[in-house]
């Protein structure tokens, strides 16, 4: 049987990266193969864009060709071949933040990514996304305690406002695979509505 793409979204700060971790955990004691991965990266040549990405000036095009580029890679590599044998892939952002970021954030057009999104992807879609949705302020306040910030997360509150309300409109029309975690409560109860999440579906 075809295993199952779960993809993570949300502003940088929102906290999804644990919960990744803790959802792996709990797949694998039931028994999963579970493939951990993230975007931009996940392979060697796509890793090797990330870098460029996160640190190297460059115009909102480029970025999003990039991206989507790293993102070819990495299906055909890792993302197609996993879901291939079975296993369930966890993957800490996909398509979502290229409409989100390049979209909402940099302002590309929605028709330049759908295309992209089309011939890079040829119909896959993640079956499950959970966005963790916070407000950019609180965000802005987790980011500051925990790291230095790469080229997306200099960005002012503005920006972040665009790229949660481009979160928003995605998760509007595709339902049926979003579900919006509320990322403002303490992790533990974030973690709760994670899992109540994955439950719900049924597919472990
Ligand atoms: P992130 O996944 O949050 O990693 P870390 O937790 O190590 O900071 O950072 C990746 C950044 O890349 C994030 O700021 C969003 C950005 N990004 C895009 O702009 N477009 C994309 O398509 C993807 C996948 C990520």
């Amino acid at each position: 049987m075809a295993g199952r793409f779960v993809t993570f979204e949300g502003i940088d700060g929102a906290g999804k990266s644990s919960h990744i971790e803790a959802l792996a955990g709990w797949l694998r004691g039931r028994g999963h193969e579970v493939v951990m991965t993230r975007e931009p990266g996940g392979t060697a040549l796509a890793e090797r864009v990330r870098e460029l990405v996160l640190h190297e000036p460059m115009d909102a095009l480029t970025e999003c060709l990039l991206v989507f580029a790293a993102r070819r890679d990495h299906l055909r590599a890792c993302i197609e071949p996993a879901l291939e044998r079975g296993a369930t892939v966890l993957c800490d952002r996909f398509t979502d933040a290229s409409f989100a970021y390049q979209g909402g954030g940099r302002g590309l057009s929605v028709a330049v990514l759908a295309q992209l999104e089309t011939w890079v992807q040829q119909g896959r879609q993640p079956d499950l996304t959970l966005w963790f949705d916070l407000a950019p302020a609180a965000a802005a306040a987790r980011r500051a305690a925990a790291r230095a910030p790469d080229r997306f997360e200099r960005q002012d509150e503005a920006f972040f406002e665009r790229v949660r309300a481009a979160y928003a409109r995605r998760a509007d029309d595709q339902p049926q695979r979003f579900v919006r975690i509320d990322s403002a409560p303490e992790r533990a109860a974030v973690q709760v509505a994670v899992l109540a999440a994955v439950e719900a579906r049924a597919w472990w």
